[in-house]
């Protein structure tokens, strides 16, 4: 099945860099959001991050006035109707989702169209059994920045298709020119189960006054060529969506590595969310 028209529910950070990812790639591309403002807010992050490859000479001006007219910023569900594929990249709250899965499964009146969460935490499974066309869902996982990280996570549940798989296989390689790799229907899939432990780890560090925080990501840069340490990586990931996944495989494992320390849970409440916010770790 050919992939041409795509949709986006949610314009927040990954959103919106996925909506990028798929109106540069030509795709015909529309983006939900829950209010007229969260709506903006998503153009203007779309908007900044071609700009910047504009800058940078990675695109023209003209690329760039194509791209933004391949998509639509809407705060109407239905006009997800037409779509070929939609990638949910709402936050990362069970309920949400699971709400989100019901009514766009039902909306989608294709039926080959593929329904797909850009969860890192949340059983896929359920999320087919909700929406009533549980062979056309799977894992679809970005990474942020979204336009840069080649890396997409696949992940089919018990029940998806083997149809399915391959659509998506062949999406993200040939359509997005993006390598995807394979995983299996647990919370954490392969990378975060790897990254958010070690992430949180250094969190605890840093609340048990091991070192400085500029201190412990010096050592992870330049003692093993991260490219950003641990502290800066949470920030830019976001503060509050490493709460949310730590939540989700302490939930499913019961790994205490998995859980979210006090002062993470105390930041998030503080409102000090990373780069988002404009502080988090670090002040932007
Ligand atoms: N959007 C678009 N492009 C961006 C960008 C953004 N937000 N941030 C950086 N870029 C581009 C720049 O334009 C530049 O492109 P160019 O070299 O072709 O001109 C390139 O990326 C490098 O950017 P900079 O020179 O400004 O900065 P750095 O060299 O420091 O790279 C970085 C920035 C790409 C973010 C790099 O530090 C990095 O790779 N960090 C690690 C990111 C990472 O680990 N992401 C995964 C997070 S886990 C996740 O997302 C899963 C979730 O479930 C938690």
């Amino acid at each position: 099945m050919s992939i041409e028209k795509v949709g986006v529910i949610g314009g927040g950070l990954m959103g919106s860099g996925i909506t990028e990812v798929s109106a540069r790639a030509g795709l015909d591309t529309v983006v939900v959001e829950v209010t007229e403002e969260a709506a903006k807010a998503a153009e203007g992050r779309v908007r900044a991050s071609l700009e910047r490859a504009a800058s940078r000479g990675k695109i023209t001006e003209a690329d760039l006035d194509e791209t933004l007219g391949r998509i639509e910023f809407t705060t109407d569900l239905a006009a997800l109707a037409d779509r070929d594929l939609v990638v949910e990249a709402a936050s990362e709250n069970e309920d949400v989702k699971l709400e989100l899965f019901k009514k766009v499964g039902s909306i989608l009146t294709k039926d080959t169209a593929i329904l797909t969460s850009n969860t890192s935490s949340i059983p896929i499974v359920k999320l087919g059994a909700v929406s009533g066309r549980a062979t056309n869902v799977m894992g679809v996982h970005f990474f942020n920045p979204a336009p840069v990280m080649q890396l997409v996570e696949l992940i089919p549940s018990l029940t998806t298709s083997p149809e399915t798989m391959a659509s998506m296989q062949s999406f993200v390689t040939d359509t997005l020119g993006k390598q995807p790799i394979e995983a299996t229907d647990r919370a954490g899939f392969v990378v975060n189960s790897l990254l958010v432990p070690y992430l949180l780890s250094a969190i605890r560090m840093y609340e048990a006054g091991y070192a400085s925080a500029a201190d412990i990501d010096r050592g992870m840069v330049l003692g093993c060529g991260h490219p950003m340490g641990p502290l800066a990586l949470s920030d830019l990931i976001g503060l509050d969506t490493i709460r949310a996944i730590g939540i989700s495989m302490y939930e499913e494992f019961k790994e205490p590595l998995y859980s979210p320390p006090p002062l993470l849970d105390r930041m998030v409440d503080a409102g000090l969310l990373g780069k988002k916010s404009g502080h988090g770790f670090y002040a932007y």
